[in-house]
């Protein structure tokens, strides 16, 4: 049986301006897998990932991380953000110290560990991230896509088990976009479960195993990403968009060619080879 790893029951959350940002959510995530939480911007993606690790405190409802009920308890935060690590959209946000190693060496460093393992946690996080090089650098002076990549490094020296990552392409060039895509599949192959937000529908079928698809508040869907796109009103719906791959496959189809829908480049190229008759 695969053991849950995030559950919600009839999850709640109201801003203290009466914004009812979350509406009745209830999810599981399992062990290992790779989620996207996909909707436009104000859908409740945001909060939700807030909520996950305890900076936001649910109105109404429950969320249980890796079996531990989450409460405000200091104890039971700290081990939940042990397990649960949170990289916030904004790397600026979560940077601050004077330079890339204490900052990275920051969490380890509240979790009381002795400095040798702390060096040791640094420098394989940020070999992970291919930003060893940058150790001695102000978080200041990097990139956007470097920030970003000193963030989840920061996370990754917890060593939690879960990482929920908010719009960790956004704002990225496509070489950014590739790099973080190739850390997280990673992260996946050595036992992660991770979780993302975005709105980027082309980026999606390359990671997600699994998407909820939010909007107002709610989740309007939630499945494979071959289920959620082969739903045109529940896409319309959530103010989202095929991917493109997809959108020039249906317009080959309604010209009445009988063609499967793939949602990546290389499903694609090799459901056209197959109608043209070309085996690889
Ligand atoms: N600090 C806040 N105070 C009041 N309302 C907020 C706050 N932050 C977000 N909201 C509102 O909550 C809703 C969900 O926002 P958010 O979680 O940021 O969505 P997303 O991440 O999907 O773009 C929106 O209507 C937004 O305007
Ligand atoms: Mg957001």
């Amino acid at each position: 049986m695969p053991a849950n790893v995030i559950q919600t029951t009839n999850l709640n959350f109201t801003y203290p301006d009466k914004t009812r940002a979350l509406k009745k959510i209830n999810l599981n995530i399992q062990k290992g897998e790779k989620v996207a939480f996909i909707g436009s911007n104000g859908a409740g993606k945001s909060t939700l990932f807030l909520n996950f690790n305890g900076i936001l405190r649910p109105t109404s409802g429950e969320i249980i991380v890796d079996g531990i009920t989450l409460d405000d308890n200091k104890q039971v935060l700290m081990e939940i953000r042990q397990k649960l690590g949170l990289v916030f959209q904004n790397p600026d946000h979560q940077l601050f110290a004077p330079t890339v190693l204490e900052d990275v060496a920051f969490g380890p460093t509240n979790l009381g560990l002795n400095a040798a393992e702390i060096e040791k946690r640094v420098d394989s996080s940020l070999q992970k991230v291919g930003m060893l090089e940058f150790k001695h650098k102000p978080p200041h002076h990097l990139s956007g896509g470097q920030k970003k990549r000193v963030a989840i490094a920061g996370i990754l020296a917890m060593k939690p088990d879960i990482m929920v990552l908010d719009e960790p392409t956004s704002g990225l060039d496509p070489y950014g976009v590739f790099q973080i895509l190739k850390i997280l599949h990673d992260l996946h192959k050595e036992g992660m479960t991770i979780l993302l937000t975005s709105h980027d529908v082309d980026i999606i079928p390359l990671f997600a195993d699994r998407i909820y698809v939010m909007h107002h508040g709610e989740v309007a869907g939630e499945g494979t990403p071959e289920k959620i796109f082969s739903s045109p009103e529940l896409v319309k719906k959530a103010h989202l968009r095929q991917p493109q791959v997809a959108d020039l496959l249906y317009s080959l189809k309604n010209t009445g060619i009988d063609i499967k829908i793939k949602l990546t480049v290389a499903e694609a190229r090799d459901e056209l080879l197959r109608i043209l008759g070309k085996h690889i």
